[in-house]
């Protein structure tokens, strides 16, 4: 049982900051593992997948901007002080790579499936409410030139997906080490409540 000193001041991030962090953070992780439950799904359902994957990661491009607008104006609190010269550095680069990430895996994601030759024949259901748009400048291109778009944008997808496994992992080591190894409360400055 890990015991923490109840003097100790805990250097917490604003409201808008924890909530910004686990809406995406939850859709993050859940599309991954939607992703990767594809090729389980039966043929006639495949579709109802693909649309929530599509809605979710919208909604994250959405969200993601809205976050580091937000961030460009308000400084977070200090990295806490048991953090250790390396770590902080480590973190601040994951920090920014994860940023970055959370804006390029859905825009790569949208750019690939602008350029999927079916698109017109299944319209992407933002949640079943209305379509979402996809990007004419690559959906009104000839065949041939979708086809390289789809193999490029569908490779950078897959890609930035293994960049997301290894951060998200570091970045959720790093909290539970502070946690549980230093016991430190780490998880505390990323919760509502104390
Ligand atoms: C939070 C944002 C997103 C995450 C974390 C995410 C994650 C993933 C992952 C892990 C894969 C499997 C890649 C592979 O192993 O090859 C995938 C596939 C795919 N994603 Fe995303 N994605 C996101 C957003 C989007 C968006 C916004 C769209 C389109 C509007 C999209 C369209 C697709 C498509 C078409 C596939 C391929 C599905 C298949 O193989 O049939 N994704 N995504």
């Amino acid at each position: 049982m890990v015991k923490f000193n109840p003097q100790a001041t805990v250097t917490r991030y604003t409201q808008t900051a924890i909530v910004f962090h686990w809406i995406i953070a939850v859709f993050v992780i859940f599309n991954v593992f939607l992703a990767w439950s594809f090729d389980y799904w039966p043929e006639k359902n495949a579709q109802i997948g693909s649309d929530l994957h599509k809605s979710i990661g919208i909604t994250v491009f959405g969200l993601a901007l809205m976050r580091i607008l937000w961030r460009l104006s308000h400084q977070p609190p200090p990295l806490a002080a048991y953090v250790k010269p390396w770590e902080a550095r480590t973190a601040r680069i994951a920090h920014i790579v994860l940023y970055v990430l959370i804006v390029i895996m859905p825009l790569s994601g949208w750019l690939y499936d602008s350029a999927w030759k079916d698109g017109a024949a299944h319209p992407i259901h933002y949640f079943g409410l209305f379509d979402f748009p996809r990007l004419s400048f690559i959906v009104d291109q000839p065949a041939n030139i979708k086809k390289q778009y789809d193999a490029f944008f569908g490779g950078m997808h897959t890609k930035f997906a293994y960049v997301i496994y290894a951060l998200v992992l570091l970045h959720i080591a790093g909290a539970l080490k502070h946690q549980f190894i230093d016991k430190k409360p780490e998880l505390q400055r990323m919760s509502l409540k104390g």
